[in-house]
């Protein structure tokens, strides 16, 4: 990638829109069943081509500053994964969330961005509160979740077809006021770089 392309920046990651020439790179990530164990299952190519147009390239206007975006490591410009601060399907909630590549799983890649997300979330968005769900086994996303701030409180189940077959999830969620009260801004910390 071109840093210049990148909106949000960390110091090993950026994020940029997708465009429709990324379909090779969603076509490969769906493809996988470690990366979709916890996804609802692989997708062929025409599922995922719906899903770029419809639920990534299509939404970016209809919800200013939302969206799932691509995530690139900044040195090599591969693309990794992508980051997206959206709403649940059939909700009104706003939710965090990551997947990246197989390779690029437990070098933090994840929690980096996620914690950039959830900054620009509350401090540039000013959202009232931002949620987090995980498939009940997904241990890994539980613990990003975690990490970035969120509190686990119980499990919800929801209507939308693309919950459905993972029954209730573990829900995590964070107001803005209670983030920046514990220090989620980081900076303090040298948490969020
Ligand atoms: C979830 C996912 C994005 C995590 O990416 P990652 O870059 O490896 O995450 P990080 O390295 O930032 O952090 C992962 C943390 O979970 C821990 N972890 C990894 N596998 C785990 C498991 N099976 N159970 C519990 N914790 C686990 C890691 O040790 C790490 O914690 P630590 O830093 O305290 O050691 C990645 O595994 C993925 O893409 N999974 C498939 C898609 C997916 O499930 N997305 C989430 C949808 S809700």
């Amino acid at each position: 990638m071109q840093t210049e392309e990148a909106w949000l920046t960390t110091p090993r990651l950026g994020l940029r829109r997708f465009r429709p020439g990324d379909s090779d790179f969603l076509v490969a990530l769906y493809a996988d069943s470690d990366v979709t164990r916890y996804l609802g299952g692989t997708k062929d190519a025409s599922q995922t081509a719906a899903m770029l147009e419809e639920r990534i390239l299509g939404y970016y206007d209809d919800h200013p500053g939302l969206g799932i975006w691509m995530t690139v490591e900044r040195t090599t410009g591969e693309r990794v994964g992508f980051h997206l601060l959206n709403h649940i399907q059939g909700e009104d909630i706003i939710q965090v969330g990551f997947t990246l590549a197989r390779r690029y799983w437990g070098r933090g890649y994840a929690t980096e961005m996620a914690r950039a997300v959830l900054r620009y979330g509350f401090v540039d968005l000013e959202l009232p509160r931002i949620v987090g769900i995980a498939h009940l086994g997904n241990g890994a996303s539980q613990n990003v979740l975690g990490k970035i701030w969120l509190r686990r409180n119980g499990e919800r189940a929801f209507p939308h077809p693309a919950y459905t077959a993972a029954g209730p999830m573990a829900w995590f969620e964070v107001g803005r006021e209670e983030w920046l009260a514990i220090g989620g801004t980081g900076t303090a910390r040298g948490l969020y770089v």
